[in-house]
Formats: structure tokens, sequence, C-alpha cells
């Protein structure tokens, strides 16, 4: 990665879902002055020390970009920041200026700086037409979300810029991801971390997709290897670069329920679907063939269902009781 010759990393979207912990696990790599979070929105004040060194970025704004790229003498973007699914199919204009137009500026402003970006697409780049057991990395992408168009567009665009000017673009497709730290917000897969929540506040959660929904999942720790591991991989061993098939576990909310009983065997479950969110999840895979990650850059989770349940449940229980205000409520353990 260029950062290794001193040049800084700056982080977009540092506040989302992947970015407020990217930031913290690329600081615990790299040193803390050399990854500069960016967002278009401020941390709020008491974190907002802990984000320093700090740049607020509109991505849809090339001059705020290349004056971060400039005054922080950045080698390296994350470009994180975009609309997850169900936020995007609600304002489909906005993802794709935000989504799109973000990625095209920082890809402009990464051919004439020399910069490596990471790009995260995700399964939401596969649609209904995609063989959807094992999908394999190289296969039929027809997504039916203006989310899954910009994720192809995105890719594809990526690959561009590696090919006619160069520029050192990687990126890996993500499952839905689970995370004790940050709430996801607008997405699909976001069932999956909200009934952590709810099992502990009050023993119970409505799930907005059906019991046998089976749709691909990773633990945010393994998320962050994939990023920070990808851009740090020897580029003579890629092959593809772009759009990695990376996955940790595959389940349905009913095994995901079944899980979570065995640390809160009083837990309940009941279903009231979401016709958006149910009709985008079953236009995507049930699980992903990250072969080719395996073998190109050695990719390897840490963690499964059992693993990820434990530690949400162990990790949260100690947030939600320390700090907020709800309590814990109907813990049942
Ligand atoms: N987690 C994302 C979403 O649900 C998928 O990339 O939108």
């Amino acid at each position: 990665m260029n950062t290794l010759d001193g040049k800084r990393i700056l982080v977009t979207g540092a506040l989302g879902q992947i970015g407020s912990e990217l930031v913290h696990g690329l600081r615990r790599r790299y040193g803390k002055d050399l990854v500069v979070a960016s967002d278009i929105r401020y941390a709020p004040p008491e974190e907002s020390q802990e984000m320093e060194p700090f740049a607020y970025v509109d991505c849809t704004n090339e001059t705020q970009i290349s004056e971060a790229i400039r005054r922080w003498d950045v080698g390296t973007v994350f470009h994180l920041a975009s609309l997850l699914s169900a936020a995007a199919e609600a304002k489909p204009h906005v993802a794709w200026n935000l989504n799109m137009g973000g990625l095209y500026r920082v890809l402009e402003i990464a051919r004439e700086n020399n910069l490596a970006v990471f790009f995260p697409s995700s399964i939401g780049a596969f649609g209904p037409s995609t063989p959807s057991v094992k999908t394999p990395q190289d296969t039929i992408q027809r997504p039916t979300t203006i989310y899954g168009v910009t994720k192809v567009a995105g890719e594809l665009l990526c690959d561009y810029y590696f090919q006619r000017f160069g520029v050192d673009t990687r990126g890996v497709r993500y499952p839905g991801l689970i995370s004790h730290i940050a709430p996801p917000g607008g997405g699909t897969t976001d069932y999956a971390v909200d009934i952590f929540y709810e099992a502990i506040r009050h023993g119970r959660y409505t799930c907005f997709l059906s019991a046998e929904t089976r749709l691909d999942m990773m633990y945010m720790p393994d998320a962050l290897d994939a990023a920070i591991d990808l851009m740090a991989a020897d580029a003579d061993r890629l092959v593809h670069r772009n759009a990695f098939n990376v996955t940790g576990m595959s389940f349905t909310p009913e095994e995901l329920t079944s899980e979570i009983r065995k640390h809160l065997p009083r837990f309940e479950i009941d279903y009231q679907i979401d016709p958006v969110r149910q009709a985008i999840a079953d236009s995507w895979p049930d699980s992903l063939d990250d072969s080719a990650a395996r073998a190109e850059w050695d990719w390897s989770p840490r963690y499964d269902l059992p693993m990820m349940v434990e530690d949400m449940l162990r990790q949260l229980e100690v947030k939600l009781s320390a700090g907020d205000g709800a309590g814990v409520k109907g813990n049942t353990r």
C-alpha cells in the first residue's frame, strides 16, 4: 500500500457502520496520525477527540475531497461513503449521486495523485438470475436495486481505472455485516444486528424478513481484516483486484434465533415482513464462494455463527448495562 512510504490513509464515511471501526483497525496497524477519518457529519462531542485527525468531506464535492488529500498528504483512500440498500431504494437519485458520483470523483482524484483506493462492493451486486448457492466469483450480475446497480458499476469502474490508468484499486464484496459497535442503518441485513439489541433489552424481536430467508453474513472483525489485508497484499498475486467474494457464515433468521436461544433460552421472535426489504433479500445470494480471495491473498475468516453470537451477546450485555438508557431488560441468560 502507498501508505508504507509515509503517506496518510483517508477513510471516507468514517462515522458509518464500517468506517467507525475501520478507522481504529487501521490506526492499530499503522498508527493514529497516519489515518485521517472523514465524513459529511461531525462525530458527537464525546467521540470527536477519538476521531482526530478528522476532515469534513462531502464525497459529492470534488474540491473537498481534493483539499483533504492535499492537506493530509494522502496516499490511500478507503472509500466507504455510501447509502445502504433500503435507504438507497427510498432515495434512488441521492444514492446514484453519492454511491456512483462519490466513487467517480475519488477515482479521478486517485488518477491525478497516484492514490490507492479500496472500494467495498456487496452481495447487493448480485440479482435474481445469479446462482444463489455458493455464488461464484465471476458470474451473472443483474441486480434489481439501485444499490446493486451502483455496486456493479463501481466494481467495473474500479477495474477500468486500474486497467486504463494504473490506479491501484482493490475491493471486496461484503455480505451483511454484524457488529456490536456501530449500528448499520438503512440496510436489508440490519435485522441480524437489531435482533441482538432487542434480545438483550426485551427478550423478543419482530423480524422484517421471513424466518427462512438465507443470506451471507460476516462478523465485523473479519470485515476489517479483509479490507486491511487486501490493501496490504502482494499486487503480483492479485488476478481479480476488485470485488472479491468474501464470506464468514450463512444463516436464516430462524437459525440465528436458535443460536441466540442457546444463550438466552426464553428469547422469542415473530415476523412482520417488510415487502421492500424482503424483495431485496430474495434477490441476493444465499452464500458466496470465496475461493478466489483465499487463493490470491490468503483470506480466511475467524468467526462462524456460534462464535459470532457468543461474542455479540457478551459485548452487548456489557455495553447496554453500562451506558444505554434502556438498560438490560429481559435477560434470561
Ligand atoms: N448490508 C448491506 C445492506 O443490507 C448489503 O451490502 O444494504
